[in-house]
């Protein structure tokens, strides 16, 4: 496979914008950022011209730095311009199996035979995804972590077919934005991180509804008892109530077990658009993504 000179990541959503942060800031790649309407671009834009704020006042990074990353991400409403002549596609879209569907077929028709094609899907299967493509061996796992600026990991994933150089690319990708990987072998829903991760923040859901004791305290709980760095419900709302209920969904069909039913308090919540700190509220009120009171 060729080296990595020019990224593409497809939306620029809560974890796409940042990806497509570390892919330029850290990596130094060339970036190009697709989404499907100018106001998600322009939102994908403004948050990572926040982070890259973040980093500077915090001596992290120059504004020299922080400019020249910003240079190199090329926002962009066209599939085409977006993908061609991209070695590494990552694609960071809305956790729904038809949608990305979709979108592999539609990227296959401009990924050139050496592209590699990775997704930063939390549960859907690699080897589904590649399915819809020409060259299903260049599909894989590239699975990052909320907020990508800082969160060390990335999971690889091997589709059944993913072949070797595939692997090795997203390595080489990985090592050039400074992460840390571990490398899941099997297709398996959920990789490591989710299957253990979406159970416990949907027992915490079911704890609110079951009344047995309030978000604060089952979030104070977890911080000091299992010292996580953010309680199960505040966790649930940064990643988003809609994408927890999602990857749910996708462990119950894939598993065909029902120890993986989301609580109906989650149902419930993401109908009335309680998404979490993407729409202002969730478990907490948002009114800005660095503060939230309880609404529960
Ligand atoms: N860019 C740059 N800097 C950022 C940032 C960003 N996007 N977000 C936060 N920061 C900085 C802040 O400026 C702050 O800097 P300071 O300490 O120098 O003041 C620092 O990070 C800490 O931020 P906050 O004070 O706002 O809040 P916290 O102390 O709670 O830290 C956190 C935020 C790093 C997100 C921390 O709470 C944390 O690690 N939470 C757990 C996150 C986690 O578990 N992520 C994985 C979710 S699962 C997932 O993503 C998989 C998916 O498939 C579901």
């Amino acid at each position: 496979m060729p080296p990595i000179k020019r990224v593409s990541v497809l939306g620029a959503g809560l974890m796409g914008h940042g990806i497509a942060q570390v892919s330029a800031q850290t990596a130094g790649y060339e970036v190009t950022l697709l989404d499907v309407k100018q106001e998600f671009l322009d939102r994908g834009m403004t948050m990572i011209k926040d982070s890259l704020s973040k980093f500077v006042s915090k001596k992290t990074i120059t504004k020299d730095d922080a400019e020249s990353a910003l240079a190199r991400i090329h926002p962009t409403l066209d599939l085409k311009e977006a993908v061609a002549g991209s070695q590494l596609v990552i694609e960071a879209s809305t956790e729904d199996p038809k949608l990305k569907l979709d979108l592999y077929r539609r990227v296959a028709d401009y990924a050139g035979p050496e592209t590699t094609l990775a997704s930063n899907t939390s549960s859907i299967s690699i080897t589904l995804l590649g399915g819809a493509t020409k060259n299903p061996a260049n599909v894989v796992g590239m699975h990052f972590f909320n907020p990508p600026q800082l969160m060390p990991l990335i999971e690889i994933t091997r589709g059944r077919r993913t072949s070797d150089s595939a692997v090795a690319v997203i390595k080489e990708a990985a090592s050039a934005m400074k992460k840390e990987t571990v490398l899941c072998k099997k297709d398996s829903p959920g990789f490591i991180v989710n299957r253990i991760l979406v159970p416990a923040l949907n027992e915490a859901a079911f704890l609110v509804d079951e009344g047995v004791a309030d978000p604060e305290d089952i979030d104070k709980a977890i911080m000091l008892g299992l010292s996580w760095p953010m309680g199960p419900l505040k966790l649930l709302d940064y990643v988003g109530l809609d994408t927890t209920l999602n990857i749910s969904q996708v462990f119950m069909q894939e598993f065909q077990d029902d120890k993986y039913r989301p609580s109906l308090l989650l149902r419930q919540m993401v109908r009335a658009g309680f998404l979490g700190r993407k729409s202002g509220k969730g478990f907490y009120e948002w009114p800005s993504p660095s503060t939230a009171k309880t609404t529960t």
